[in-house]
C-alpha cells in the first residue's frame, strides 16, 4: 500500500547526527526498527533531509533506471575540498560518463591480473618488518601496502622521495578526518575553513597545498618527459585524448589522481582489516581458507589464488557483514515516483544503505553471523549484495580492490601464524566516511608457519 512519505525518527535532529557521528550502524539500525527499510534522515546535514533506502526491488529500479535517479555529482560537493571539482565523483551526465571510460580500463582485465605479482611482492616486503611476540595494529601494516599498491599502479615507479612525501602528508590528511568527532568536519563543512592558528582548517588547508604542489609538479615532470612505453595510470591519462584531440588539463588530471589514491587506500585497508578479524575470530574459517590455500602448493601463482573459491566467499562475507562504506552515493529523484511502495517527490534525495541491504533476513539468514557459505550456496543479484555500489557510479577500482585483498590475505596467512591480540568482539566505528573495526585490530606475529608437506 502506498504512504505519503518515507517515515522519520522521533529523535530529535541533533540525537540523531550524535548518533550518526558515534554510531552510525546502531543509528542506522534503529531507525529502520522504528520506521522500515525506507526513512527520510536529517543526518547528512549539508544535504538536508534525505531518504535512507534499502528495499532490494526498489534498488534494483533506482540503479537500472538513471535518467529517473541521477547519480547527480552536484549532490557529493561535500567531498569537493579534498578531491577537487573536476573528480569523476563530481561530474555529472556526459561529462561523468567520459571520464568513467577513460579511468576504467587500467582496472580490468590483463592490465589489472599483471598487478598481482606486485601486490604479493609489496605485502612480502611490508610484513618482513614485523616483529615476533609484540602486538601491532595489523591495520597500519595494511594501510602501508595498499597505500604502496595504489601508488605503483597511479604512478609506476618513479619519483621515491615524491612519494614518500605525498604518502605521509595522505595519511595525514585523512587521519584529520579519521574519528567521529574530526569526521563532522566532512559533514559540517564550514568546520573545516581557516578561522586562525588553533583552527583543525588551517592545517588541513595546509596539508592540501603541500599535497597539490607534489601532484603538480609529478604531472608537470611527466609531461616533459613524454614517456610513450610506460603503462601506469597516470601515463595513459596523460595520452588520453578526447573526441576534439583536446587531452586532459592538469587540474583534471590532479583531481582524478588524488580521487583513485584516496578511494583505494582506505577503504581496501579497512575491508581487509576486518577480513584479518573474522578470520583469526573464527578458528573455523581459518582452517578452511589455510586448507584451500596450502592446495595450491609452495608457490602458488596470483591468478590460481584470485579464483580460489572459499577465499572468494570470504572475501565477498566480509564486504557483505561490515561493508566498509554504509551508504553509496547518493542519487536524485527527477520526476515524482512510486518506489518500493514509497511516494517520492522530484528532487528527493536517496541514499542506497548498503549496511540494511546486507543484513536482510530473508537474503541473509543470521544476518550477523559471519558464514561465507552463504555465498557458495547461492548467487546473489548485483542489487541484493552492493559492497561497489552499482549502476551508473559502480565503484572504478572495485577489481582492483578484490584482487588486492584476497593476494594479501592469502600471501600473509599462507607464510605466517597470526593471533588476534584479544579475541573480545570488535564493534564497528566511524573512520571519515567508511566503518572500521574498532582499535584497527591488534595481533601478535607467532612466527612462521611450517610449510606442509
Ligand atoms: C574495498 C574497497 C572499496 C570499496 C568497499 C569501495 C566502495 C565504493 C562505493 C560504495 C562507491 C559508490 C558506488 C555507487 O554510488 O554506486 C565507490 C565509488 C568509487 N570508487 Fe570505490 N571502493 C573500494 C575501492 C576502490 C578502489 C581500489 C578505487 C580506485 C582504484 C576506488 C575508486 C572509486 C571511484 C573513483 C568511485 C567513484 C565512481 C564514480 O563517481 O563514477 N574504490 N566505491
Amino acid at each position: 500500500m502506498t504512504t505519503a512519505l518515507p517515515d522519520r525518527s522521533k529523535n530529535s535532529w541533533l540525537l540523531q547526527v550524535l548518533k550518526w557521528l558515534w554510531d552510525p550502524v546502531g543509528y542506522i539500525e534503529t531507525t529502520a526498527k522504528e520506521c522500515g527499510d525506507i526513512f527520510t534522515s536529517p543526518v547528512v546535514v549539508n544535504l538536508g533531509e534525505v531518504v535512507f533506502f534499502s528495499n532490494p526491488q526498489g534498488l534494483q529500479t533506482i540503479f537500472t533506471n538513471p535518467q529517473q535517479f541521477p547519480a547527480s555529482g552536484n549532490l557529493n560537493k561535500t567531498l569537493q575540498p579534498l578531491l577537487g571539482s573536476n573528480s569523476v565523483i563530481l561530474l555529472d551526465g556526459e561529462e561523468h560518463r567520459t571520464r568513467r571510460k577513460l579511468l576504467l580500463p587500467p582496472f580490468h582485465g590483463e592490465k589489472l591480473h599483471a598487478c598481482g605479482q606486485l601486490i604479493c611482492d609489496i605485502t612480502k616486503n611490508v610484513t618482513s618488518q614485523w616483529t615476533v611476540n609484540q602486538p601491532f595494529t595489523i591495520r597500519d601494516t595494511l594501510q602501508k601496502i595498499t597505500m604502496q599498491v595504489i601508488f605503483s599502479t597511479v604512478f609506476g615507479l618513479n619519483d621515491q622521495s615524491r612519494y614518500h612525501q605525498l604518502q605521509e602528508l595522505l595519511s595525514a590528511r585523512l587521519n584529520a578526518m579519521s574519528s567521529p568527532l574530526k569526521a563532522s568536519l566532512i559533514f559540517f563543512p564550514f568546520l573545516a575553513k581557516d578561522y586562525g592558528f588553533w583552527s583543525p582548517g588551517r592545517k588541513i588547508i595546509h596539508q592540501q597545498k603541500q599535497i597539490d604542489q607534489l601532484l603538480y609538479a609529478e604531472i608537470q615532470e611527466r609531461r616533459a618527459q613524454e614517456q610513450s612505453n610506460r603503462t601506469d595510470i597516470l601515463s595513459l591519462l596523460l595520452s588520453a585524448r578526447d573526441e576534439n584531440g583536446e587531452g586532459m588539463s592538469d587540474k583534471e588530471l590532479r583531481d582524478d589522481l588524488i580521487t583513485l589514491l584516496v578511494g583505494a587506500y582506505e577503504n581496501t585497508a579497512t575491508g581487509l582489516a576486518w577480513a584479518f578479524y573474522w578470520i583469526h575470530h573464527l578458528p573455523e574459517v581459518k582452517e578452511k581458507l589455510l586448507a584451500e590455500i596450502d592446495s595450491l602448493g609452495e608457490n602458488p601463482d596470483p591468478i590460481s589464488l584470485f579464483k580460489l573459491p572459499y577465499l572468494t566467499a570470504v572475501w565477498q562475507e566480509t564486504l557483505r557483514i561490515y561493508p566498509v562504506g554504509v551508504l553509496t552515493l547518493p542519487r536524485l529523484v527527477k520526476e515524482s515516483i512510486e518506489v518500493g511502495g514509497k511516494h517520492l517527490e522530484a528532487g528527493t534525495i536517496i541514499f542506497p544503505c548498503v549496511h540494511l541491504l546486507h543484513q536482510r533476513q530473508e537474503l541473509y539468514p543470521e544476518p550477523k553471523k559471519f558464514k561465507p557459505e552463504r555465498f557458495l550456496e547461492r548467487q546473489f543479484s548485483p542489487y541484493e549484495y552492493i559492497p561497489f555500489g552499482a549502476g551508473a557510479r559502480h565503484c572504478i577500482g572495485a577489481p582492483l580492490a578484490e584482487l588486492e585483498m584476497k593476494l594479501v590475505l592469502a600471501t600473509i596467512l599462507k607464510q605466517y601464524h597470526l593471533e588476534l591480540a584479544d579475541n573480545r568482539p570488535v564493534k564497528p566505528q566511524r573512520r571519515g566516511l567508511a566503518i572500521e573495526p574498532g582499535g584497527g585490530v591488534k595481533m601478535i606475529l607467532k612466527g612462521d608457519r611450517i610449510s606442509p608437506l
